[in-house]
């Protein structure tokens, strides 16, 4: 691909917000983006980047519009798009009324290969370019997520859901065909292109012993892969963890037992740890993918930010689909602000857009890659639109500081502030075909 360079206001992220005092140092009025192989080479000013161009270098230019990095949706499940907007009194309800009926389709690989290509598609669609992804207990949904990623080269982690206990016949494996065919699945997929593989135990409740003893082994055996779960979202599932492993001080110590808390570990939701939880998985390096779209329609709780913060934990931004109400992480960073109001733990626009850029990235360990405009990352890049409706473009035309700005988009942006979306340099999603103007 030759060298392209995109104009417009840009930013980016060079650190965690909470760690750095110049978030701004990103933040670029009149900015360029180069790209030349799918990869970044520079971002910066304009007035810099302009004057150095070759005569004929191909400039897109973007007016009334922000360019970011792409989006990384830190948790989610592709077999449960039919079940979004599904009420029920809280977690456990959910799981059996709507979720494992769904789930049960996926058995079928065209079913899969059809919802694969349909959720790639509208993650595209809302900006996301990376996604942790559960898929089901079938084999054959993770060839199929898998398939339908490379076909887009986007960066997708996932990995065959391990459940032996506690789910409908249809939805079980054992403890040794789900390793067996993890195995055969790491063999497939992990490290090829853009893919990577995680060890996927649904949450301690759905896995025996034995399972749970084969997961770390897997995490054991493959240094490269992560390790994704559900941890301590809701109170009756905690009770039903209590119930399950008497020998086990708390839920993280059932996931302690079996290796599954490392440095490349991803826990969704953690509402609900205790303070001796909190600081063990600080000091062992494992991630947390707060949802709060979830949290919220589930009734599980308020994530606690501040502990996170407090104890080192990197922390990403999950939409949960179908637990969540959106694919949007516009959306999401909006849920995430007023969960943080409830707990009077107010966030900046900083650091709702680091949760779902390089926070995400790093809690995925992925920012070697993805997550900033840092020369050589790999260029995956959005254009948002700060006139995709009418009020978003009144609300941007009166903001008079960057983060304003990104603060009003954070609140009333959607998948229709999605006017383009890049994956490794190439166009992969647009909504403004008749916009871009020539330099
Ligand atoms: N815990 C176990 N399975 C699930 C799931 O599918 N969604 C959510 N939100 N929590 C879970
Ligand atoms: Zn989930």
């Amino acid at each position: 691909m030759p060298r392209q360079v995109y104009r417009a206001a840009l930013f980016h992220l060079l650190d965690d917000p909470a760690q750095t005092r110049a978030p701004l140092d990103g933040y670029f009025a009149d900015g360029a983006l180069m790209v030349e192989d799918g990869h970044v080479v520079r971002a910066g000013p304009w007035a810099e980047i302009g004057p150095t161009l070759p005569p004929g270098t191909a400039v897109e230019r973007f007016d009334n519009a922000l360019i970011v990095p792409g989006f990384v949706d830190a948790h989610v499940h592709y077999p449960q798009l039919d079940i979004i907007a599904s009420p029920a009194p809280h977690l456990m309800d959910w799981l059996d009324t709507h979720t494992f009926p769904s789930e049960l389709r996926f058995a079928d690989r065209a079913v899969a290969d059809e919802a694969a290509a349909f959720f790639l598609d509208e993650l595209l669609r809302h900006g996301t370019t990376t996604a942790l992804v559960y898929a089901t207990v079938h084999k054959a949904s993770v060839d199929a997520l898998f398939t339908a990623a490379k076909t887009r080269n986007m960066r997708i982690v996932s990995g065959k859901v391990l459940m032996d206990r506690n789910a409908p016949d249809g939805l079980r494996d054992t403890a040794e065909t789900g390793r067996h065919e993890s195995e055969d699945l790491i063999r497939a997929w992990h490290g090829k292109g853009r893919l990577t593989y995680a060890v996927t135990p649904r949450f301690v409740v759905t896995s025996t012993e034995a399972q749970l003893a084969g997961a770390g082994r897997l995490v054991k055996d493959h240094p490269g892969v992560l390790m994704h779960t559900h941890l301590a979202e809701n109170h009756e599932e905690i009770a039903e963890v209590r119930r399950l492993f008497p020998d086990c001080a708390d839920y993280l110590g059932v996931c302690e037992k079996f290796g599954l808390v490392t440095d490349r570990s991803v826990f969704a939701h953690c509402l609900h740890l205790s303070e001796s939880e909190w600081r063990r998985m600080g000091a062992a390096g494992s991630a947390i993918a707060f949802c709060p779209t979830s949290n919220l329609f589930l009734g599980s709780g308020l994530f606690d930010a501040a502990k996170a913060h407090e104890h080192h934990v990197p922390v990403g931004l999950g939409t949960d689909v179908g637990g969540g109400t959106s694919l949007s992480l516009l959306q999401t960073m909006n849920e995430a602000f007023k969960v943080g109001q409830l707990r009077r733990q107010m966030q900046s626009p900083f650091q709702l857009f680091y949760l779902a850029t390089l926070g995400g990235a790093k809690a995925l360990r992925l920012d070697s890659h993805i997550g900033n405009f840092a020369p050589g990352k790999e260029a995956d890049f959005l254009v948002l639109d700060l006139a995709a409706t009418p009020l978003l473009e009144r609300r941007t035309a009166y903001a008079n500081a960057p983060a304003e700005l990104l603060f009003a988009l954070a609140m009333l942006g959607d998948d229709r502030a999605v006017a383009r979306t890049y994956v490794a340099g190439a166009l992969a999603h647009s909504r403004l075909d008749n916009r871009p103007s020539a330099k």
